[in-house]
């Protein structure tokens, strides 16, 4: 966790890129990502698809990456790993991210982008790589000794975010150490070789992280997450057996009560509703009727965007273009950039 003071100077420095946004899109290019690891839910829609959308219509210049090789900095097999990527894809577009606006792409389609992770590496210290905390947690969840890959990931997010020149990136707090590398490699390469890179910045998101069913951290492996490609059945199932508590009277009291709380802020989001409100509507009728009433708002929700899930997962050839053209055009974009590296460090011959 950054400290206070670089966090407050973090968000003001965000509160003032929302404010511009709207007056300058052109200005902006957005990048951000996902670890293809499984399917994205509730937690990723809210959290921050809802957001790439916004930026996206805004007509910032919006580039989503599929970070294929960061599933390997904690994990030891690529498993799965084209049916996940395919299913992201699915999952993006069935949210209405436009891949006639947003370039959408993987890591080992761009040679190009992943080879600035050279001269960048360069440019840090071990002890700054050693000391980022997201990195530290990572080490200690995955049970696995410090791989190379793992303890340099953020340089590597550093190539995803500059080589397509991205100058704001929506992060969550925890992200900030991530942000504040990626500003520090680039204002070091602008320093020793000439400007070729942004100003980078992170764009944090106001909404609070919404909780898994259960109230702990939203996680797959927690059972406690409703998958965008979940069936209404499979959602009235997972709700109907998340844990509440034994007291009928239904409260809004996270601390005290976090599996009915979860219950009700899913229900909130969903519904635009306060979640106190919809306690004391159900109040006596216990956690029967709140299991019905978030089954209700979350499958009113979703229903849409399922529905276009399902018709895109019958076009798998589509989803294929999608990609090979957003691959495509990073590639190109990867190319140009480093050029512009390879110049400004006297290497093209
Ligand atoms: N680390 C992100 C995740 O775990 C994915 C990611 C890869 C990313 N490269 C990025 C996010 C660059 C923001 C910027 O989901």
């Amino acid at each position: 966790m950054p400290n206070e003071g670089s966090y407050e100077v973090a968000l003001r420095r965000s509160d003032a890129i929302q404010a511009d946004l709207p007056q300058h899109p052109e200005s902006y290019t957005m990048l951000t990502g996902d670890r293809p690891t499984g399917r994205l839910h509730m937690g990723h829609y809210f959290g921050t698809l809802v957001e790439r959308v916004r930026l996206q219509g805004l007509g910032v210049r919006t580039n989503v990456i599929i970070a294929d090789y960061q599933v390997i900095t904690d994990r030891d097999s690529t498993d799965h790993i084209r049916d996940n990527v395919y299913n992201m894809v699915i999952d993006y577009l069935a949210c209405g991210i436009d891949p006639s606006k947003t370039m959408i792409f993987t890591h080992s389609s761009v040679p190009e982008a992943n080879q600035l992770m050279l001269p960048f590496l360069s440019l840090v210290t071990e002890a700054e790589m050693e000391r980022n905390p997201t990195v530290k947690a990572e080490q200690a969840a995955s049970g696995h000794a410090l791989t190379g890959l793992l303890l340099t990931y953020p340089v590597h997010q550093a190539c995803d975010i500059l080589f397509c020149k991205g100058n704001i990136v929506p992060v969550g707090r925890d992200q900030l150490p991530h942000i504040e590398i990626t500003s520090k490699i680039a204002r070091r390469f602008n320093e020793r070789y000439g400007k070729v890179f942004p100003d980078v910045a992170g764009l944090l998101t106001s909404t609070p992280l919404l909780p898994g069913l259960d109230g702990r951290k939203m996680s797959k492996s927690y059972g406690n997450a409703i998958s965008l490609c979940m069936s209404a059945e499979e959602t009235a199932r997972l709700i109907k057996k998340s844990k509440t508590d034994s007291e009928r009277n239904i409260t809004f009291d996270p601390e005290g009560r976090p599996g009915v709380s979860a219950l009700l802020t899913t229900a909130g989001i969903c519904t635009g509703r306060d979640p106190k409100e919809i306690a004391d509507e159900i109040g006596m009728g216990g956690s029967g009727q709140l299991k019905r009433y978030v089954t209700e708002a979350v499958n009113d929700y979703f229903a849409p965007i399922r529905e276009r899930r399902h018709e895109i997962e019958g076009n798998l050839d589509y989803v294929r273009d999608v990609l090979s053209d957003g691959n495509a055009r990073a590639r190109a974009i990867a190319q140009d950039t480093l050029g512009e590296v390879r110049e400004a460090m006297g290497m093209s011959y």
